[in-house]
Parts: C-alpha cells; structure tokens; sequence
C-alpha cells in the first residue's frame, strides 16, 4: 500500500497503490500524497505531473477511517488541504483514471489539471448514498467544471458516469482504450514538457488565480464546514455503517 513518485526526464509520475480496497484513500495515502507533493515542489526540472491508479484510479476516501468521526474528527480527517496544494503545483497535472473515480478519488482528480480516463472507467460521486456530501472540493470545482445541472445530478443522485458521457460534458479532455492510460497521459505530459517551464508556470497561474477570483478558496472553505458538520447526523453513521456491513442503509432524514 502507499503512493510513491518516480521521475520519467522531466515527468513525475504519481502512484497510488492500495488494490485491495479498489485504491480507496485512507489518511496514510493522503499524508503519502502530501510528501510526493512537497518533494515534486522542490525539483524545478518536472514540468508536469501526472497522478495515476492503476486498475481503478480511486473509490473514494476510506469510508471505515470515517464513519464514527464527529464533526471535529472529519474536519481533521478532511483532504482538502492536501488537494489544494495538488491545484497550487506549478506545474501542470494530469489524472489518469482507470476503473473507478468515485467521491474522493473523483475530487482529485478534479485537483489536477487535466484528466484522461480508460474506456471503461466509472466517475461519480456516491456520497449521498452515505448521508453526506462530497467534502474535497467536488462541490466547488465540479460545477466549475461541467456547469452547475450536470454538478447537481450527480451530486443528488449519486449516479456515475460512464468514460463516454464524462468526455461529452467535459469531465475528462480524452478517453482512450483500457490499459493506455498511462501511456496517453505520458504522450500528453511529455507534449507539455517540451514547453517553457515559465511560460507553463505562468500560464497554469494566470488559469487559477482567473477562477479565484470567483472566490474558489472561500467557497472550498464552506464547504468543508458543511461537509464535516455532516458527522453529527444520524444519516452519515447509518450510511456508512451500512456499507461496512455490507446492507442497504435506512435513512431517518435527519
Ligand atoms: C473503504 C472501500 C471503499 C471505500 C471499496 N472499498 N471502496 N473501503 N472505503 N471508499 C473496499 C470494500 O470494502 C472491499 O473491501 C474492497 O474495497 C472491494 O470493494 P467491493 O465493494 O467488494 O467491490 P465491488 O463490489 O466491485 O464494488 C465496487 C464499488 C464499491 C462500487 C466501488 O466498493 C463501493 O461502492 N465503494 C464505495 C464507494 C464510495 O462510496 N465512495 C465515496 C466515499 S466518501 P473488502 O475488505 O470487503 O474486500 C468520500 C468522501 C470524500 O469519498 C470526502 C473527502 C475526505
């Protein structure tokens, strides 16, 4: 289990590893993910970076790390910081995304830049099913991404998507066949890499501090006050519990 980098020229290439629970992201992986990110920042020679989980991309945050948190206990628990510095690399990022993209894996892939899936991939956002909401930034940059109605569907009904129907409405820039995902990506980054550094970094910056100014700082600060203040309800126990138990949860809508 872990999520490592290695280094291709000017490419670092960030590895998720847990394939026993479909890559799903626990605190240690997060804190793993933090280190790539800090030791990427200090190498000036990477020009872009590319995240990827092979088999599935991520099914989301670890549920069993979360379903007896209290408000306080998710608010530690959240991921938004560490995906915040994802979005701040200055560099550019690309996700590439086998199988499942769910919740929290979905969210960071949402962090990177650029997002190129396999064919049979599944992008969506179960969070309703367990009495919550996404909390790492789905809320705000999904709607910036693919508009507001498309954000809501599938926020509201936890549905995902299909790789087909996920390139339609811009979730992803490319679909390629299953298995050349890595490889798509790395055609892409190595494209990127052949390009000023400064220029990229300038460019990358110009982007962002653009969509800031709508305040997306402020707005992922929100959300993670209504996200963690989830944990005091009745719903988010029972939604968790009853995946762990492996059962349909019975919501009591409070
Ligand atoms: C913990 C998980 C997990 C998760 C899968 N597993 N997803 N464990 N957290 N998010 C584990 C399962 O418990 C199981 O472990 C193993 O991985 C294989 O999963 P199965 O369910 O047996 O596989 P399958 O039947 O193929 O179904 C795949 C699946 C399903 C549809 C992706 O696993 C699923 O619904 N997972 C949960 C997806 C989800 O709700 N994600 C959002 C989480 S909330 P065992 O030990 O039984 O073999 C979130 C909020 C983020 O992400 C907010 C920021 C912090």
């Amino acid at each position: 289990m872990g999520i490592s980098v290695r280094y291709e020229g000017a490419v670092a290439v960030v590895s998720i590893h847990r394939p026993e629970a479909l890559n799903a992201l626990n605190r240690e992986l997060i804190d793993q993910l933090d280190a790539c990110i800090s030791e990427i920042e200090s190498r000036k020679e990477v020009k872009c970076v590319i995240l990827h989980g092979s088999k599935n991309f991520a099914a989301g945050a670890d549920i069993a790390q979360m379903a007896d948190c209290d408000p306080e206990g998710a608010k530690a628990f959240a991921f938004s910081p560490v995906y915040n510095r994802m979005v701040q690399l200055p560099v550019p990022t690309i996700a590439a995304m086998e199988g499942y993209a769910l919740g929290g894996g979905l969210e960071l892939a949402l962090a990177c830049d650029l997002r190129i899936c396999g064919e049979s991939a599944k992008l969506g956002f179960p969070e309703i099913g367990l009495g919550i909401m996404p909390g790492a930034g789905g809320t705000i940059r999904a709607p910036r991404l693919i508009g507001g109605a498309k954000a809501m569907e599938m926020i509201f009904t936890g549905s995902s998507l299909s790789a087909a129907d996920a390139e339609r409405i811009g979730l992803v820039n490319r679909v390629v066949s299953d298995g050349d995902v890595l490889t798509a990506a790395m055609e892409m980054a190595m494209k990127i890499a052949k390009k000023s550094r400064a220029a990229l970094e300038v460019a990358k910056h110009s982007i962002l501090a653009g969509m800031e100014m709508t305040s997306v700082t402020e707005a992922v600060a929100m959300e993670a006050e209504n996200w963690s203040g989830m944990f005091a309800t009745y719903d988010q126990k029972e939604g968790m519990h009853a995946f762990l138990e492996k059962r349909k949860p019975s919501f009591a809508d409070r």
